[in-house]
């Protein structure tokens, strides 16, 4: 049986005719920046994410770095990130002039809060949650910190679109929670655009606006008193993602669906770890690791090469914790607090295919051919 890892074309498809008559018309019409097909996913998306606005850019690292400057945050601030992520969080910290502070995750492979609160100082201004692999963080303990401390919080929700999580007695999305919300809409993304995409989230219209100065060469202000870039989410991505934004939720039902199926099978497995199903939709499963302990532990590559033999595709997130990343690890200023866990997890996690394409058969099939390899050892 063939299961890809991912199958933007199965994906997009249902989409193609709406898309396609909407793009004519755009065509025509000239409306490619700064229109009403991007005003109208951002109303959209605030509604979604249950916040006061939204701002497009143009990718998901982008809106990191204009939340970062939007938070006006003092020269010489320390900004507390997990290790374990996509490099662009970091990237985005270091690009922006600041210290980025790592710290370990825990099993939710999200950022532990015993080990942000210990690497806290005179210096830090500003934590940056990753609500990684669609988990929700731990945010109550997070906001309790960041309120303890007098920290603004960046909420990395690059992939967790939709994710939700119960703060005292009310469900809120992830975006909302923190002082800013930052997302990506990378094809490949629980909300992918067919390009790339980001926006940027918020309860406070004093950062909103300025978010959008930033991202428009600070040409919304009659005297603009700092250096303003171009970063704007364009009409043709905004008018698909518009469109997708619909089934947003069906396609996470669906994601936790297969997460289920994986976990009912691979629990049996003693060599696998397979990751907590939270309450609540507090995780949208943009990826499914398992973790190989015991006799599996040491054995990815020959457990990807069996699944490739039996038609399934898997990746890594990541092969590389932050401290390992040869240019971050060099760079001055990035300051490092032990990792055992992201340290050592990062050679012995495995992504499995989840998303809309992927059958509750092919999760079976997945799961099984991993139970048939851990038979070996
Ligand atoms: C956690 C996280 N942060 C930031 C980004 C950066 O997004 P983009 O590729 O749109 O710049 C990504 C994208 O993969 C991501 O996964």
């Amino acid at each position: 049986m063939e299961v890809k890892f991912l199958d933007l074309s199965y994906v997009n498809a249902p989409y193609y005719e709406e898309f396609s008559h909407k793009l004519k018309e755009l065509y025509f019409n000239s409306r490619f920046i700064r229109s009403i097909e991007c005003s109208q996913f951002e109303e959209e998306f605030a509604k979604y994410c249950g916040t006061l606005g939204c701002v497009g850019v143009a990718n998901g690292t982008d809106a990191i770095e204009i939340a970062i400057k939007a938070l006006n945050l003092a020269k010489g601030s320390q900004i507390i990130l997990p290790a374990n992520t996509f490099k662009a969080t970091a990237e985005a910290v270091l690009n922006m002039g600041f210290k980025a502070v790592i710290v370990d995750c825990d099993e939710s492979y999200n950022i532990s809060p015993q080990a942000l609160l210990s690497a806290i100082t005179p210096q830090t201004s500003a934590i940056i949650v990753v609500h990684l692999y669609g988990r929700v963080c731990d945010m109550n303990a997070v906001m309790k910190i960041a309120q303890d401390y007098g920290l603004l919080v960046i909420e990395d929700c690059s992939q967790a679109h939709g994710a939700r999580i119960r703060i005292q007695n009310e469900v809120r999305s992830v975006g909302s929670i923190g002082d800013v919300g930052t997302f990506s809409f990378y094809p490949s993304k629980n909300l992918g655009a067919i390009g790339d995409g980001g926006a940027i989230v918020s309860n406070a219209r004093s950062l909103l606006d300025r978010a959008r100065n930033i991202a428009n060469h600070s040409l919304l202000e009659c005297k603009p008193s700092f250096v303003g870039r171009n970063s704007r989410l364009d009409s043709i991505q905004a008018m698909f993602l518009s469109l997708k934004l619909r089934d947003l939720d069906a396609h996470n039902t669906h994601r936790i669906e297969i997460a289920k199926v994986y976990d009912k099978i691979l629990s049996r497995c003693e060599g696998v770890v397979c990751p907590e199903l939270p309450a609540l939709d507090a995780c949208v499963w943009h990826n499914y690791v398992i973790r190989l302990i015991r006799g599996l532990s040491g054995h990815r590559e020959m457990l990807q090469k069996f699944l490739e033999i039996k038609g399934v595709q898997t990746h890594i997130h990541y092969p590389l914790a932050l401290n390992k990343i040869p240019e971050l690890k060099s760079h001055i200023h990035m300051l490092i607090h032990p990792l055992p866990n992201a340290s050592n997890w990062d050679r012995d996690i495995l992504s499995l295919p989840i998303g809309a394409h992927i059958t509750k058969e092919q999760a079976e099939y997945v799961a099984n051919c991993i139970l048939e390899f851990s038979t070996r050892y």
